[in-house]
This record gives C-alpha cells, structure tokens and sequence, in this order.
C-alpha cells in the first residue's frame, strides 16, 4: 500500500520515506505516518480512503462528541459479522444501544467480583502444572488460560469439561479469527454464499460454537422453573434473564451472537496484553522485581482475591503500562463518516473511513514523553493526571468503549499476581519480537520463555525504588 494523499498537501510515495509497508508492520507504518504528516493524514488504499486521527482531541471528536456521524465501517462491520454474526461488536446505531443496554449489567462490578476466585484458582492450576526450567510457549499458555477463564465466566462449563472440549472450539475459534484476518488483509472478499473453500471452513466452525452454546442454552431452559432459564451465575444466565425497559428481551439468535462476540473478543485480548507483560518483564528485572516485592509484601505466598487489588497498585501500573507499549488492540474497528463534516476544521467526506490507532496514540512523544521506554511510574498515583484521557486508548473510548475493560483488568491482575508470586519467565535466547499486527496484535511465532523458580523471600521486602532489602 502506499501513501497517495496525506492531508494537507503531500503527493509522494510515504512507504518509501517510512521504510515500512503496511502489510509488513501495520503499527509502525501509521506511527511513522502520523510522525511525519501530524495529527490527521489522508491516504488511499485501492478504492478505499482513509483518514488517520492522532491527536487526544480529535479521537474525542471522532469516539465521543461526534460519534452519531462516526459509526463502525460497513467493510468492518460486514467482515466482521461473517465471524461474530450480530452481537455487540458488529451492530451499529440502535440495534447496538439496545444490546449494550441488555448486556451492560452482565459486567456490573458486583457481578465481575463474583469470578475473581475462579480466575486465581485457574491461574494457580496452571501455574502448578509448570516445571522449573522447562520452556514454555506463553502465548499457547495464557491463551489456553484465558480460554479457561472464559468459558467458566461465559458458560459455566469447568476447566475439565473443556480440556475435553477444547480441541473442537478451540480449533473453531481457530479458524474463524484466521479466516477474519485474511479478510481484512483482501481488497475484496466473495460473498458468504458462494462456496469457496474459506466459506465452507467459515460455516463449519461457526456451526461447531452454534451448536455448543444452543445446546448449554437449552440445558439452562430445561433445569429452570415456569420458563425462566435457571441462573447459575455465569454471564450466559445474566443474559438469557435480561429484559429491557419496554419488556423485550433479547433472542436467542442475539444471545448466541453475543456470547459467541465475548467468547471471542473476551480471551485472545487478554491473553495477548499478559503475553506482551511476560514479554516486557523479562526485559526489565528492576521492574520485574518491584513488582514481585509488591506480591511478596502483600499476599506473602497465597492466592490474591478480589479485595487485594486495590492494595497491588503496581501490579496494575506494569498492565496499564504493557497494554500502552503493546496494546492488543492495536487499531479500533475503522468508523465512517455517513455524512460530509469536519474534525477540529478539517474537511471529511462522507464515506471516508477512519482511523484510530492505540498503538499510534501510545507511541506518540506529545502523548507519552520517550515512548519506547517501559515506565510504569507513568500510572502512578502522583503522575496519572498527566495522561491525557483520550491518548491512553487500550480499551477504545466513549459509546463503543470495551465492555469487558473492567473484568479483563481484574482478570489480568489476578493472573500477574498467581504467576508472578512463583515464578519469572526468561525469554528464550533463540526468540525475538516480530509483531503481527491483525485484529489484535500478538507476536509471530508465539513466545518460548523459560520458568524459573521465584525464591521467596522469608521476610518482608521494601518496595521503594525496587530495592530490595529486608526491614528492620
Ligand atoms: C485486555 C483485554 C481487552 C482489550 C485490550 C480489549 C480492547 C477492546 C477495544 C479497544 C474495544 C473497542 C473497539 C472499537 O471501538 O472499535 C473493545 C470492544 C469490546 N470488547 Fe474488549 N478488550 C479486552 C477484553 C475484553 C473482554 C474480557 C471482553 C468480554 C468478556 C470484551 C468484550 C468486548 C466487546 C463485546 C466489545 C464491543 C463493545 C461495543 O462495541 O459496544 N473485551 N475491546
């Protein structure tokens, strides 16, 4: 792809300029695009054009102030929904604020507490079937864990049930993510109803996570009373129970569709900003062993619950730190404009699409002062006011903000805090860092790292600068 017209008045071939290609490292070929040309560059990619937005003011014009005019793209949409069908992610206008109504109560805090223990006793399983000195995959581990995590939030279906399972879902969740990025890498994709073979492979592994959920959705009918679904706790009961303010409740088509969107949207994410946290702390041991004097202090050995977090402030500042430097939402699904308007006095078309990058906005110097360096202190209580709201974007902003952003906090916490008491992580010598950046961003291979028993201190560690010394 190359740059063929960058507001305001540039001509010239980007690509060459920048180094990078778009299909080889998507992030950095925006970033370098936004470097050079400011905060709103226009570019063309075969018949389709674009805008990239990268200043905090005009991601609030375009998320926020603005977002009636800014819906989610009808090429986005229209992939998108091949995988996912009609749920929260691919719906746009008032089908979406029905939906979000519906299922926002599913993510109340209370409801997300509920799950803490789960998440802690899954991590610590795991943690336990790993030996020391053995060299891992963390990407299969903490997608395999995640994967875990949410079908006993989703569905209620244990860890057992689904190591049996997981090879057929796992496998069709497989497909479908691949399927959908391949998409998005074509100009042009043939209708579902042609049966070309991504087609087939498509219906087949939707027919597979189809018939699991409908099956777990009438096991619920059948153990409930005068036609109310038995609750069981599960984010599945919340929104087969979920009537809205005229009395409609949402269908089963929407409940499948939904839970197949949270299935999906709700572990890869997860899985990918623990992967790049691994990843960040192996390269940085004075970080790493702040926050394991942090673990030590407060938990002292045992599994952390939902009432610890608020006293593991820098387990949380490494994740907010990691989800800026490698967010695993790397570009927020494109918007478009349905009608001729303007961004901070920029003249937009109607039909053009936009941009908004997490990856760019983080990496941004007028954002966060020396971006590449990982720098925690940056989330600390004293210096979070200086992060401007919309520049810190890992969960999106505004209407279409990331439901699950507070359970995947906690779950990421949670996860950090059970692995991080018994263990680091070195990265493999013979491993490196080649992003692939598709809906979201994860590393290219996976990641080898070694497991290394943590010994844990026999008395309490301070915490200030990270240097470890017993007190007195
Ligand atoms: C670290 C983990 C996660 C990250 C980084 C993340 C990131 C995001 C982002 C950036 C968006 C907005 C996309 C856009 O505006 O185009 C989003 C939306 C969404 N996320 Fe997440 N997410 C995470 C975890 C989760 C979890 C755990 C769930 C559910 C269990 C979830 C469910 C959703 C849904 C349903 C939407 C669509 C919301 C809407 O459009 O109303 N996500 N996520």
């Amino acid at each position: 792809m190359t740059v063929q017209k960058v507001i305001p008045q540039m001509e010239k071939n980007f690509q060459q300029k920048a180094g990078v290609t778009f299909a080889d490292n998507s992030p950095e070929f925006l970033l370098a695009l936004a470097q050079e040309y400011g905060d709103i560059a226009r570019f063309q990619f075969g018949p389709f054009k674009f805008v990239l937005i990268s200043s905090p003011e005009m991601v609030r014009e375009v998320l926020i102030t603005q977002a009636k005019k800014f819906p989610k793209a009808n090429r986005d949409v229209r992939l998108l929904s091949r995988v996912l069908g009609q749920g929260l992610v691919t719906t746009n206008g008032d089908e979406h604020k029905r939906q979000r109504r519906l299922s926002q109560p599913s993510f109340h805090h209370r409801r997300i507490a509920s799950y803490a223990e789960t998440i802690s006793d899954y991590a610590d399983v795991i943690g336990s079937e790993l030996q020391p000195d053995q060299t891992i995959n963390m990407a299969e581990e903490m997608e395999a864990l995640t994967l875990y995590i949410v079908s006993k939030t989703l569905f209620d279906v244990d860890m057992e049930e689904m190591i049996e399972r997981s090879a057929e879902i796992g496998h069709a969740i497989d497909v479908l993510q691949t399927l959908a990025d391949k998409n998005f890498d074509k100009l042009f994709n043939l209708p579902m109803w042609i049966p070309t073979p991504d087609n087939i492979k498509n219906k087949r592994a939707r027919k597979v996570l189809d018939s699991t959920i409908t099956s777990i959705m009438e096991e619920r009918r059948e153990g409930g009373e005068d036609g109310v679904p038995k609750d069981t706790g599960d984010l599945l009961s919340m929104l087969m129970l979920a009537t809205d303010e005229d009395g409609s409740f949402l269908s089963d088509l929407e409940i499948r569709d939904q839970l197949l969107t949270l299935f999906i949207a709700g572990h890869e994410t997860t899985s990918n900003a623990l992967l790049w946290t691994w990843y960040l702390l192996s390269q940085h041991p004075t970080v790493e062993a702040k926050l394991h004097a942090e673990l030590d202090q407060v938990l002292g050995g045992r599994l952390p619950t939902m009432d610890d977090l608020k006293s593991l402030p820098y387990t949380e500042m490494v994740l907010k730190e990691s989800m800026r430097i490698l967010p695993p939402v790397w570009m927020l699904n494109a918007r478009q404009a349905i009608e001729d308007t303007t961004i901070m006095g920029y003249p937009i078309p109607k039909g053009i699409q936009v941009f908004v990058s997490p990856y760019v906005m983080h990496h941004l110097p007028q954002n966060f002062p020396d971006p590449e360096k990982f720098d925690p202190e940056r989330f600390s209580a004293e210096n979070i006011d200086q992060i401007d709201k919309y520049a810190w974007i890992p969960f999106g902003a505004g209407g279409r903000v990331c439901i699950g952003n507070s359970f995947a906090m906690m779950e990421a916490q949670l996860i950090l805090a059970t692995l991080a008491q018994r263990y680091k992580f070195e990265l493999d010598p013979s491993e490196s860092v080649r992003l692939q950046a598709r809906i979201t961003m994860t590393n290219k291979f996976g990641m080898k790292m070694k497991v290394v028993e943590r010994k844990r201190p026999s008395n309490i560690y301070r915490l200030e600068n990270a240097v470890l010394e017993p007190v007195n």
